[in-house]
């Protein structure tokens, strides 16, 4: 099992993360990962634009819990003045920036992975948030924009001088989008050389963090993981164990409740069931059920009939 910490400022956190996925990582599934025992749960994207134009949605995007303590909520952009207006703005512990979405419609306005072009403006940014605020401000990011281009090292060494506390650096360059393999050699080399600690994403599964010999527990250049797609398999990643399919749902379902009215909780079950039951004997009945159901009360009968059948 990994056994790293990580300090952000004052906090001195696991090293195991869960990495921010747009559409996911609401407070739901953020306060399931936390109670599995991740280090530090990230909000998906909120747009510094949206935040500074007072967009009610972007508000609830941000919303964080007690139960995530130290709450961490990554912005994006590309024009200082943004975000040291977004500064005073944010209600949470830990500011994490993105600089590694690589989807057209972020990088066509100069956000997201296209910072990795232009090193000198993530410093701006960084800066302009870190003069404006006393919480520590993290960046995620990726190996570099064009496939095969690195431009990590620069941007790091950028916003390490700006006062960034850390970075998170997903081992694939931006114009590779999600395919081919992320890449933990290049990142290990890339973190070694960094004035600040890096924290390693990509890729990760059960095998990374329980595997004493694994080379993420033998680094000593990554201080840290963050797991992003093998968390919605298995959100016990965190603790290095397996939760049931059927406790798993009932326990999002929950959640979901807890914050959200019907409509986003069915949205929602419809989504995390694709990965909850890959695989699982009985697995299709329960999803195409809940495909089906227009109330919860169908999705919680889905379950019971699906714990019967697999008693
Ligand atoms: C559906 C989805 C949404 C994502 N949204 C974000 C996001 O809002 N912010 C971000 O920094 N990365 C986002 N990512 C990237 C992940 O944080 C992570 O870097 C990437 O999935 C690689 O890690 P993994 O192999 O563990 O999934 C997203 C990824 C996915 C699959």
């Amino acid at each position: 099992m990994i056994n790293k910490t990580v300090e952000i400022g004052k906090y001195t956190l696991g090293g195991i993360w869960l990495a921010p996925m747009a559409g996911y990582t609401d407070v739901a599934f953020r306060t399931l990962c936390r109670s599995l025992g991740a280090g530090l749960t990230v909000t998906e994207m909120v747009s510094v634009r949206g935040l500074v134009r007072d967009n009610a949605a972007t508000a609830l995007l941000m919303k964080t819990t007690e139960a995530e303590s130290p709450s961490c909520v990554q912005i994006f952009g590309s024009d200082p003045e943004d975000f040291k207006r977004a500064a005073s703005m944010l209600d949470c512990d830990i500011i994490d920036i993105n600089m590694g979405c690589p989807m057209p419609k972020i990088v066509k306005n100069g956000d997201g992975s296209a910072l990795l072009l232009d090193a000198e403006r993530a410093g701006k940014i960084v800066r302009a948030l870190v003069q404006n605020t006393d919480k520590p401000v993290t960046v995620k990011t990726r190996l570099g924009y064009y496939s095969g281009k690195l431009a990590a090292s620069e941007l790091i060494e950028s916003v390490a001088d700006a006062g960034a506390s850390a970075v998170t650096l997903h081992g694939r360059f931006a114009e590779q989008r999600y395919s081919g393999h992320s890449d933990m050699s290049v990142a290990e080399e890339i973190a070694r050389r960094a004035s600040i600690p890096v924290l390693y994403n990509g890729d990760i599964t059960e095998a990374d963090i329980c595997d004493e010999e694994s080379r993420i527990n033998k680094s000593d250049a990554l201080i840290g993981v963050a797991v992003g797609r093998y968390a919605l398999e298995n959100p016990a990643v965190f603790c290095g164990g397996k939760l049931d399919p059927i406790e798993y749902a009932e326990r999002l379902i929950g959640l979901l409740t807890e914050h959200y009215d019907e409509r986003y909780t069915l949205n929602q079950a419809r989504k995390f069931f694709v990965h909850i039951f890959k695989g699982v004997v009985g697995g299709k009945a329960v999803r195409s059920a809940v495909n089906c159901a227009n109330t919860l009360t169908e999705v919680r009968r889905a379950l019971d009939e699906a714990k019967l059948a697999l008693k």
